[in-house]
């Protein structure tokens, strides 16, 4: 096939390069050139998608199988986009989320379920990114029409992941010791792995599939106690996971998800959190690796020095507990039977 990436040099978009690239495709990426290095092998043209003239401009006189667009976040950018490559490729691909579904977290989201209401030309000054997502996707359904592949990932994970939250969890249970740990290790949790979005991703395009597609984890197939021992194995470190109570953990100030990545604590209002269906997916070919896999393999990409944050989350708030107030907090819980 012939592909064009909007995006592609960083975490999801890089593994669809690289699966691509080892199938023998040819690979066009089209992105600013700052993220970072475009893998040998692929076509890089250097240009803005908010551009539309840029756009236009790569897509005179050529024509691609498809585009697989990693990067939208806008509407508006989204509709500019499938304007300008209207005509130069089949098949429209987006990588949407599953946070474009009204119901999740509260509930156990399929593809049937309704998505946030948002025009294709809504504004990000006045949406959040769940909702600017579902209007991304419609800006992509309306101008390619029986032409869309949508996909809806649930939270992606593995080597290269740039948000930081397993890279965290990695680097915190490497330290060694006593590592705080939320709620119960049976909790279950759904995670996927990029490379496992890119290798369905393309198997449906070779296809010639359209559609929506919820690609995440098997339901009820990880828990917390699997994924954090794995990053014990994975590190060799000598830790000890202690497991502390959710609502003691909130009621000393940790923040779940940011602080502590990948934690959702157990409520009436998040009970779809980690209940997405990805059985039309798994029906459809999709394959999810075990999560030590995905974990010893993020592990030896972090290598020991570390990860670079990137550039689009420079100067954010930095995912994963302060190493002080881990250790204020862990104190807490240690005492709080004295205190009894
Ligand atoms: N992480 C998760 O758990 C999760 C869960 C669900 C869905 N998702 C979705 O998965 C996708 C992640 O994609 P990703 O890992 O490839 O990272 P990404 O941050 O979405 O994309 C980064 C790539 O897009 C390029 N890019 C950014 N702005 C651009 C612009 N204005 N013009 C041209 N290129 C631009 C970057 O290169 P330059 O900066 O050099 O231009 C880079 O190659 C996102 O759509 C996200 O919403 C993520």
């Amino acid at each position: 096939m012939k592909i064009l990436l909007i995006g592609g040099t960083v975490f999801l978009g890089r593994a669809l390069v690289d699966e691509a690239l080892r199938r023998g495709h040819e690979v066009t990426l089209f992105n600013r050139g700052q993220a970072g290095p475009t893998p040998s092998g692929a076509e890089a043209v250097q240009g803005d998608r908010e551009d539309e003239a840029a756009l236009r401009a790569l897509a005179r006189g050529r024509t691609w199988d498809c585009v697989i667009d990693t990067c939208g976040f806008e509407p508006r950018t989204v509709r500019r986009s499938v304007r300008a490559l209207a005509g130069h490729v089949e098949t429209y691909a987006f990588v949407s989320s599953f946070h474009a579904y009204a119901d999740w977290p509260a509930q156990g989201v399929d593809e049937s379920f309704p998505r946030h209401a948002c025009a294709s030309d809504a504004s990000p000054d006045d949406v959040p990114y769940n909702a600017l997502k579902a209007g991304c996707e419609r800006a992509v359904e309306e101008g390619s029409p029986g032409r869309a592949l949508i996909v809806n990932p649930g939270i992606i994970v593995g080597p290269g992941e740039n948000v930081g939250r397993l890279p965290w969890w990695l680097e915190t249970i490497a330290r060694g010791g006593r590592v705080l740990a939320p709620g119960s290790p049976d909790r279950a949790i759904q995670l996927i792995d990029a490379r496992d979005i890119a290798v369905f991703t393309l198997d449906r395009l070779a296809e010639g599939g359209t559609g929506r597609y919820l690609t995440t984890g098997v339901r009820e197939s990880t828990t917390m106690g699997e994924l954090l021992r794995a990053c014990v194995d994975a590190t060799g470190a000598e830790t000890e996971l202690v497991w502390a109570d959710e609502r003691f953990l909130q009621d000393h100030g940790v923040a779940p998800w940011t602080e502590v990545p990948l934690w959702v604590p157990e409520s009436p209002e998040a009970v779809g959190a980690w209940a997405a269906s990805s059985v039309k997916a798994l029906a459809a070919g999709l394959r999810c690796r075990p999560i030590a896999e995905t974990v010893a393999d993020t592990w030896r990409a972090l290598g020991d020095g570390g990860h670079p944050r990137p550039k689009y989350l420079q100067g954010k708030t930095p995912v994963g507990l302060d190493r002080d107030k881990h250790d204020a907090v862990l104190a807490a819980w240690d005492d709080r039977g004295s205190r009894a």
